[in-house]
Formats: C-alpha cells, structure tokens, sequence
C-alpha cells in the first residue's frame, strides 16, 4: 500500500494530497474571495452575458461579485449603483494618480480598490475599482478614462440594477459553448503560484516555467488551436517514469473502457513513454470519438466553473508538468493526471454522457447542490470504481493516475459501496488520505440513469436541454420551449422506427 502519487518500497509511507481533490479542498476553497481575478472576470461575464436574456425565459442571471457561498449586497447595489471598472495602467509614478483624477472630476465615488501586477501585458499594473455612480456619470468616467489607461473590463449600474430587478437569483451559468471562456479565465489560483510545501517552491527555473503554462491557458480563447508545448527533456523523464510505473498496473486494474482506449491513443495521440501528448492532439481525438474536446486551464477552478465545461463536454486539462524530483507524487493536477488519468475514460460514449449529465446538472444549480454535484464527481469522476466480470476495476482518474491509491482501492483493505447520488454526495471527500469508501457502479449507463434521478431534485425554476448543433444549452421553462425539444425527439424517434421497420423487412427481425 502506498500512497497517491508516491511509489516507495516503504510499505506504509504517509498518504500525501490528492491533485483531484485539492480542488475541492477546503484550503483553495476559501481562497475564492473577491479577488482582483475572480471578480474581474464575473464582470466579463456580466458585461457580455447580462443582456443576452436567455431569449425565451427572461432568465435573471444575477451578478456575483462576491464568494460563491455569499450573497450580494443586493440593496446596496439598487441604492447606489454600485458597479466596477477593471483598467491596466503602466507600472510609473503618477499614472495612478492621474486615473484617479478622472473618478474625482466624474464625481464618481470609489468604494474600494485594489491593485496588482497585469498578468496580461508585462510592466502594468491593473486597477480594480468599485464604485457608486449614476449610468450618465460611468459613461462620462469611461470616455474620459480610456484617455489615459486600458480598460478591461466594465460593469455598468444599468446591467446591476437590471438582474436584480427581475427577482431570480440564479447564478450566471454559460448558455454556450463560447462563454466557457470566462469559466475556464477565472481561476481561483494561479497554477504558478506554489505554497512552500510544494515540490517546486524554491525551484526559480520551474517556477518561471509554470508561469508560461499560466500565460498559454489564460491566453487560450474557445475556437483556438490549442498551443503545442516543447517540452524540456526533463519533463519528458518526469512523464516517462509516471508512464512507465502506472502502464504496469493497468491491465490488472483499469476497466475496460481505459484499457480499449489507450492503445488508441498511443496510435492517435503518441501516447508513449518517450513522448508528452498534446492536448490539440488529444482534443482531436475525443471530439471524434465522443465529442468531448479539452482546452487548457491555468489553475483551479471553483467546482460550479469545471463542471460548467462538463456540460458542454468540455474538459479543462492543465499542461504543465509536475516537478521533477518527485515524479511519482504531485500536490495537484497535472497533465500527466489529465492524460493518464482523465482523457481514456473521456474518450469514451457512455463515460463522456455521465460526465455531461453531472454539468448540466449544475448549470444554474444553488451553491449547496452544486457542492453535491462535485462530490458525486469526486467518487466518481475522480475516484469511482466499477464492476466488469466479476472483478473491480477502476474508472476514476485520481485512482489511474495513482499507483499508490489505484493497488489500495482494489484491495480487500478498501471499503466500497454502490454509487447512489443521493448518499454518496454527503460522503466526505478526504483531502490528504485515501478515501474511506470507494463507490462502485455496474456501469456508465446505469451510473447516467442515477444522475438523472438525482438531478430533478435539483432546485432550479427550469430544465436544461444540450442543443449538440449549436452546442448550447436551451432553457426548458415554458411550453414552447418545451415543445420544441419534443419537435427533435420525434424526429429521432421516427428515425429509429424507420430503422426497426428495415430490420424488419430485410432481416425478418
Ligand atoms: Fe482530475
């Protein structure tokens, strides 16, 4: 037995952290305060989306410029018109000085700002101001400011006042594809920024190579080629003994579905122990065989934002590499978690419909549910096991990216229950041991029909429905919009009679 990303002879090291669950640990969590970054982009989202009302429910998307788990200051916001401008100015004495002249001349009343380095254009500064102004007076502070800095983003009184009006308190979700641009952009942490136990802290050199991978993936747009990297060669030795260590333990221990795709994607991808894939490759690929495509991230995500992508069969994978003097550990997701661990199961059908399922679930969801939904992810996504004749396998991309957890989980020492949505989301999600309890499925396909059921009792005032030709969601609220969803499933119905019908007279069926 040992632990998750260590493989040691020490026949019990100490279990280390989990890359897949650090995203839910509490430790990050708490990091989602109104920050500079997260509510940067909550504006763009605001700024962009606020006026596309979903166009047949009048949808109220309500601004969040605040931590998941609170509320805004909704009166406040009506009274005052509180709204936030996000500029870059050149990192000089005075230039602040002169931007905050044009508020004073405006008779624009800050409330609060905050500044920090520009991750975007080097040798700038960015500027986050939250202000109280009537929409004539944040015009007028707009013209005259753009004069003399680079606006980034805006959020207007008009859009505030006009979300909160409508009374629904449904957070901001994506309606399509495109707009995963903002999910994916607002990150909780930074992938370059390292706590002091990590591996990598006091290593300048791979420091500053992380930052890269933060430029790639907050650089990266929907729609995009997805930046090839040149990895060094000691990234290559670092994937190479991950590679070589867990490709061991999989034909004993992966399920099915993994072990029928990897070979496909050494032939496809260059899966190989020499060689780092590349996740335009890998994209490429699943998109063919079930759709899915994956796009790079800089660093956590919050669990509503990551399963966002889910539902739009879109997988945020990071591309950097864990540091080298520790190949078989690594205190969070990295690539060679995603593509050893994730990208095989995602390339197949009914896996890649679960995980759509347990997105559009969340889509609009309160924070409560979306936290259940992330822990179902969590046993199953990340840790979830199934049975293929007779036998244990393992499906959940912590366990197959794990030599240490992948041998405990299939152990007599584990203890493992059938996957049921409604109990499995109060388990608890160990953040620096191997789980307590492992949950097992029969199959995708019955693990999808679980995660139906568990999401009508999802408390939302609408259905969603995945529209794969334009790749957005559609609302399902009124009896129009519902009739058109009934409009497609007749005409695929009519096809499978058609089909049966065939059968019948050519094969005697
Ligand atoms: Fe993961």
């Amino acid at each position: 037995m040992a632990s998750a990303h260590v493989m040691k002879d020490d026949p019990e090291p100490v279990p280390k952290m989990q890359p897949a669950m650090m995203m839910f640990s509490s430790k990050y969590w708490s990091r989602r305060g109104l920050s500079l970054d997260s509510a940067m982009f909550d504006q763009q989202n605001q700024n962009q989306h606020q006026q596309q009302r979903h166009t047949r429910g009048q949808m109220s998307r309500r601004p969040s410029f605040c931590p998941i788990n609170e509320k805004p200051d909704k009166e406040g916001a009506e009274d005052s018109g509180k709204t936030v401008v996000v500029f870059s100015l050149k990192n000089e004495v005075g230039c602040l000085v002169k931007a905050l002249r044009v508020f004073q001349e405006k008779r624009v009343n800050l409330n609060h700002i905050e500044s920090r380095m520009s991750r975007r254009v080097p040798n700038e500064v960015e500027i986050f101001a939250d202000c109280s102004c009537s929409k004539k007076e944040f015009n007028e502070l707009l013209e005259n400011l753009k004069d003399h800095v680079n606006i980034v983003s805006f959020n207007t009184p008009e859009h505030v006042w006009a979300a909160e009006a409508d009374g629904e308190e449904v957070p901001w979700f994506p309606m399509k594809i495109s707009e995963l641009d903002q999910c994916s952009h607002r990150v909780l942490m930074y992938g370059s920024e390292l706590d002091a136990d990590h591996p990598g802290f006091k290593d300048n050199v791979y420091r500053q190579r992380r930052k890269y991978f933060v430029e790639v993936a907050m650089n990266y747009k929907f729609g995009q080629p997805i930046p090839r990297i040149d990895y060094t060669p000691e990234e290559v030795r670092t994937w190479a003994v991950v590679f070589r260590e867990l490709t061991k333990l999989y034909p004993t221990h992966a399920c099915r579905e993994y072990l029928k795709n990897l070979p496909l994607l050494t032939k496809h991808c260059g899966y190989r122990e020499d060689n780092i894939p590349q996740l335009e490759d890998v994209s490429m690929f699943l998109r063919e065989r079930s759709g899915f495509t994956v796009r790079p991230v800089a660093g956590y995500l919050s669990p509503r934002d990551f399963l966002a992508g889910l539902a739009f069969r879109v997988f945020n994978c990071t591309q950097y590499v864990r540091h080298s003097t520790d190949p078989l550990y690594t205190p969070e997701p990295d690539t060679c978690h995603e593509l050893l661990g994730h990208v095989p199961l995602l390339a197949d059908p009914k896996f890649a419909q679960f995980s759509q399922e347990i997105g559009l679930a969340s889509l609009g969801a309160s924070d409560e549910d979306v936290q259940k939904l992330a822990t179902c992810y969590f046993f199953t996504i990340e840790f979830g096991l199934c049975k293929q004749d007779g036998q244990l396998r393992a499906y959940g991309a912590g366990l197959l990216s794990s030599i240490g957890e992948l041998r405990h989980a299939l152990s007599d020492q584990a203890c493992v229950k059938m996957f049921d949505p409604r109990t499995t989301c109060n388990q608890e999600c160990l953040i620096t041991t191997f789980q307590d309890v492992y949950f097992v499925s029969e199959s995708f396909e019955e693990a999808k029909e679980k995660m139906r059921e568990f999401a009508k009792t999802i408390k939302r005032p609408f259905s969603v429905y995945y529209n794969p030709y334009t790749q957005s969601v559609d609302l399902l609220k009124d009896t129009r919009s519902i009739e058109d969803v009934v409009q497609d499933l007749r005409s695929d119905l009519t096809t499978v009679c058609d089909a049966l019908g065939k059968m019948n007279t050519y094969m005697g069926i």
